[in-house]
C-alpha cells in the first residue's frame, strides 16, 4: 500500500448495471490506498451485488434508503458535505439523465444534489444508450457543472454489442481519483493557457496552419486544476475538449488570440503559451475564392502578430509567463533567446527533430529552462507527466516571487 489517499474520505456512490461487481474491488483499490469509504447504493444496485458485501469490504453500513438513514446516526447532508470526493460506479443511463435533470428521487441523487464536492461519474451502459443523443446531452450538461465524466472503454458489452459503453478500466478510475483528492497546492492561481493552432486565411476556403492538436495545453490544464487553479482556456483549433475548464474562448487567427487575452490579461496570475501561432500571414485576405489561373500563383505573406511578446510587454507585478519554443536545433540556445526577447519567467524547450516529440504527438523531448539560466533537461516525456513537472515547478516559483 503506497498510502496515497491517506485520511481521505470517499463517498462511493453505485447504481444498478452488470458491472457493479467492479465497484467492490475498486472498494478495496481505494481502501488499499488509505482512504475511508462510505457506500450508497441505489436499490437497483442491489439487484446485482448485495450491501453486505460492500458493508465487509469497507467495514462501513451501507447507504440505501433516505429514511432509514436517521437510525444509522448519518443524514444525507453529512454524506453529501463530509467527504473529499464522490465517485459514481458505474453510473447508469437513467441514473446519469435523472441526475442532468436535477431530479432527486432516491438517497444517492440527493447526495449529489446537495454536495458541494468533486464528483467522478464512470458511465456504463450499452453502446446505442451510451451513443444515444438525450444522454450524450445529459452528459455534456453535467461537464458544464463541473462533473468529471471518466468515458467509457470500448470492446464487448455484456450485452452482446461491441462498442463504447464497457464500465472504464478501475486503474484508470484510480489515477483519476488520486488527481481529484491531492493538495490543492494551486488554488490561488488563475491561469490563462492558449493552445492549439492558429489558423491564417488567405480567402475563404484556405488557409495556413500547423499540426498542433492542443494536446500540451489540455494535458497542462488538467494538471493545473487538479491541484485547485482556476483554468482559462483560448484556444485556436484543436483536437480536444476544453468544455469541462472555467472557460473556454475558440479563436482562429492570432490577432483574434491576442484581442481576446488582451481583454483580462491583468486578471491573469500565470500565463502558459502553448500555442501553436502562425508566424505569417497573407498580406490582404480576399472575400472571394481564388480561383485557379495560372500555372504560378504567388502569394504576399506578412509578419503576424507576436501574441507572447506582447503578453510579456505588459506583464504585471507577480505574474507568471511561461513560454513554449519549438525548435529543430540549438535548442537551449534558441530558447533562451526566447526568454530575453519575450520576457518571459521560463519556457518549455521542445526538440521537435526528435522522433515521437512535437505536434500530435503523446510526448516531447523538452528542456525546462528558466530566467535566472537553470536547465531541466526533462529528455522525452510523457506530455502528461510534462504537466506535473511545469506545476511543480511553477509552485517553486511562486515561493519567490
Ligand atoms: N508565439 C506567439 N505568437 C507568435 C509566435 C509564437 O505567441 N506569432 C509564442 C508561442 O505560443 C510560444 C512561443 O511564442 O509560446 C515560441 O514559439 P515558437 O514558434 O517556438 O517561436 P517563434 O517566436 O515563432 O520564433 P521562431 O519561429 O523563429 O522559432
Amino acid at each position: 500500500m503506497s498510502g496515497e489517499l491517506k485520511g481521505k474520505k470517499i463517498v462511493l456512490g453505485v447504481t444498478g448495471g452488470i458491472s457493479a461487481y467492479k465497484a467492490c474491488e475498486l472498494s478495496r483499490m481505494i481502501i488499499k490506498e488509505g482512504a475511508q469509504v462510505k457506500v450508497v447504493m441505489t436499490n437497483n444496485a442491489k439487484k446485482f451485488v448485495s450491501s453486505l458485501t460492500f458493508q465487509y469490504l469497507t467495514g462501513n453500513k451501507v447507504a440505501d434508503d433516505m429514511y432509514d438513514l436517521e437510525e444509522s446516526g448519518i443524514s444525507h447532508i453529512q454524506l453529501a458535505d463530509e467527504n473529499d470526493l464522490i465517485v459514481i460506479c458505474p453510473a447508469t443511463a437513467n441514473f446519469i439523465s435523472k441526475y442532468a435533470n436535477g431530479i432527486a428521487d432516491n438517497l444517492l441523487l440527493n447526495v449529489l444534489l446537495a454536495s458541494k464536492s468533486q464528483i467522478i461519474l464512470c458511465p456504463a451502459m450499452n453502446v446505442n444508450m451510451y451513443e444515444n443523443n438525450l444522454i450524450q446531452d445529459n452528459i455534456k450538461k453535467l461537464i458544464k457543472n463541473g462533473i468529471h465524466i471518466v468515458e467509457p472503454d470500448s470492446g464487448a458489452l455484456a450485452c452482446g454489442w461491441i462498442g463504447k459503453g464497457r464500465l472504464a478500466n478501475l486503474e484508470t478510475i484510480m489515477e483519476i481519483i488520486k488527481k481529484k483528492v491531492q493538495n490543492k497546492s494551486l488554488k490561488k492561481e488563475n491561469v490563462l493557457i492558449t493552445a492549439g493552432a492558429t489558423r491564417e486565411y488567405m480567402d475563404p476556403v484556405r488557409f495556413i496552419s500547423n499540426p498542433s492538436t492542443g494536446v500540451m495545453g489540455y494535458c497542462i490544464a488538467e494538471e493545473f486544476q487538479s491541484k485547485g487553479a482556476k483554468i482559462n482556456i483560448v484556444a485556436g483549433y484543436n483536437e480536444v475538449n476544453f468544455d469541462k475548464f472555467d472557460s473556454y474562448k475558440e479563436i482562429t487567427t492570432a490577432e483574434e488570440m491576442r484581442n481576446e487575452i488582451s481583454k483580462n490579461l491583468n486578471k491573469y496570475s500565470l500565463v502558459i503559451k502553448t500555442a501553436a501561432v502562425g508566424d505569417y500571414r497573407f498580406s490582404t485576405r480576399l472575400d472571394n475564392k481564388v480561383k485557379k489561373s495560372d500555372d504560378v500563383f504567388r502569394v504576399e505573406l506578412e509578419k503576424n502578430i507576436d501574441v507572447l511578446k506582447y503578453i510579456g510587454e505588459n506583464k504585471k507585478e507577480n505574474q507568471i509567463i511561461v513560454g513554449f519554443a519549438a525548435e529543430t536545433q540549438n535548442v537551449v540556445e534558441n530558447a533562451k533567446k526566447k526568454i530575453n526577447s519575450k520576457n518571459l519567467d521560463l519556457i518549455v524547450a521542445n526538440d521537435i527533430s526528435k522522433k515521437n516529440s512535437g505536434f500530435g504527438q503523446s510526448s516531447n523531448f523538452s528542456f525546462l529552462i528558466d530566467s535566472s539560466g537553470n536547465i531541466d533537461e526533462l529528455g522525452l516525456i510523457d506530455k502528461n507527466d510534462l504537466a506535473k513537472k511545469l506545476a511543480s515547478k511553477i509552485e517553486k516559483m511562486r515561493q519567490n516571487f
